[in-house]
């Protein structure tokens, strides 16, 4: 109970953020492991809303929030995240901290992420346009540079002088405008003194808010499909975005989470390019998106959207241990006469129930759907008995199907919105 994990086990946007925003009323410290502003995580609170993209979403409810080592910082839309917060009557300062070995996001990044795109032409990723993929290509290649290491002015002349010299190279190769160092090291020293109050040895502070029995959430960005090692690569993130990567991502012993809650909508959705199995390019599909307002929160695009996949969950449910699941966005399907749910893939003569590391096979997958009866409305609901009956008969289903207790329903963006089950739907 004391420790544990939120990651969503789709492609992103489960709503990983309204969740983290209810358990963070019951939680001590919250912390990001992992991606950086690629993500995007709503928390509606009454008329207001907030989009955090790199700021865990704990900070609403005021708890002390952590950036941690596996998180790619870009300081420029962190100070502008604090600001609109601070804008809308949130306290960060004194609420956040940013690891000490967190790498940091250059705008060299975010040119080689988009020139990157502009190459791959027909192939592209569909990324966010962040600099991700390159600031976590760089911290592997060890030419990243740290929070730490902006404060030692030599070592961080001289690496970016490094950097932004092998980037242009690059840059210039593939067409691109190229970068002026002085101009850099004079914007990122600024930063430095400005991120210098948030700067701590986060991976101590974590480790002793857990020896002390606090009452720790982890929360993870992205969603388990896009993680680099489990999900759809190569279009996926840069980061380990299922569970696995919060141990890496926080400096935490990877036995210290007992609970891992998944998050899922009750459908799927996927933005960016990349095998989607159970994608509805439909009237159907178009009406999932108008009702559930399915653009991206970060770059706003329309994202792809699709009947609720089980093989792909069955996967992310275990590689990261999922114990129970967040069911959201249970209202999008109100009125609808029938629901459809993957049971499995037909690959040619293959029936395949295991989620395929080929691209071939997901590309070609024909999913195999199992029909459940629609529902009324459930946006209203705040208790079990409030569910329609056919509404909770696919919510069985689901934790059937995938061996799992669906503990947290929602349907609507609202905190209000949401049904705990009890385990006993
Ligand atoms: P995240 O990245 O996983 O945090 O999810 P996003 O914030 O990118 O996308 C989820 C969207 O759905 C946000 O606009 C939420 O406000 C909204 N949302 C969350 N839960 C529900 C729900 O149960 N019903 C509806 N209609 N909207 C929801
Ligand atoms: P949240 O935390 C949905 C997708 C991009 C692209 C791929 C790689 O809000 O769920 P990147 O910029 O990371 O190199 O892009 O991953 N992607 C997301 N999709 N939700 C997200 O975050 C995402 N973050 C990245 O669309 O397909
Ligand atoms: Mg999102």
């Amino acid at each position: 109970m004391s420790v544990r994990c939120v990651i969503g086990v789709q492609w992103g946007d489960e709503g990983k953020g309204k969740i983290v925003d209810l358990l963070a009323e019951e939680s001590d410290v919250v912390v990001r492991y992992q991606g950086g502003g690629n993500a995007g995580h709503t928390v509606v609170v009454g008329k207001e809303k907030f989009v955090l993209h790199l700021i865990p979403s704990g900070i609403l409810h005021g708890r002390q929030c952590i950036v941690g080592n596996g998180v790619v910082l870009e300081p420029e839309q962190l100070f502008a995240e604090m600001a609109e917060l601070e804008r809308k009557g949130i306290r960060v300062k004194g609420h956040l901290l940013v690891s000490d070995r967190a790498n940091v996001v250059f705008p060299y990044h975010k040119a080689v992420d988009r020139a990157g795109e502009v190459k791959r032409g027909i192939t592209k990723i569909g990324t966010t346009g962040r600099g991700i993929g390159p600031c976590y290509a760089d911290k592997y290649a060890r030419s990243g540079i740290r929070v730490v290491d902006l404060y030692d002015a030599k070592l961080f002349a001289e690496r970016l002088k490094t950097n932004v010299e092998e980037k242009n190279y690059l840059l210039a190769g593939m067409g691109a405008e190229t970068l002026d160092y002085a101009q850099i090291l004079e914007q990122y020293t600024a930063y430095a003194r400005k991120l210098k109050p948030f700067v701590a040895d986060t991976t101590t502070i974590v480790n002793d808010a857990i020896d002390h029995k606090k009452r720790v959430l982890f929360e993870a960005a992205q969603g388990a499909l896009l993680d680099i090692d489990h999900g759809t690569y190569p279009y996926v993130t840069s980061s380990n975005s299922d569970a696995t990567g919060l141990s890496s991502g926080a400096g935490v012993p990877p036995g210290c989470v007992r609970d891992v809650i998944g998050v899922a909508k009750a459908y799927t959705t996927r933005v960016g390019s990349g095998p989607f199995p159970t994608e509805l390019e439909d009237g159907i599909g178009e009406r999932i998106r108008q009702i559930g307002h399915e653009f991206g929160s970060t770059t706003g695009r329309p994202r792809r959207t699709g009947w609720f996949d089980l093989v792909g969950c069955r996967h992310a449910i275990r590689t990261s241990g999922v114990t129970e699941l967040a069911i959201t966005k249970l209202d999008v399907l109100d009125g609808f006469d029938t629901v459809r749910i993957c049971t499995g893939y037909k690959v040619g003569r293959k029936t395949i129930t295991t989620f395929p590391a080929d691209l071939s096979s997901l590309e070609n997958a024909k999913p195999i759907y199992k029909d459940v009866r629609g529902w009324g409305a459930t946006t209203s609901a705040r208790k079990l008995v409030d569910l329609p009956p056919e509404a909770r008969a696919y919510l069985r289903l689901l934790e059937r199907e995938l061996n799992c207790v669906v503990s947290m329903v929602s349907v609507g963006p609202e905190r209000r919105q949401t049904v705990l089950t009890g385990g006993k739907l």
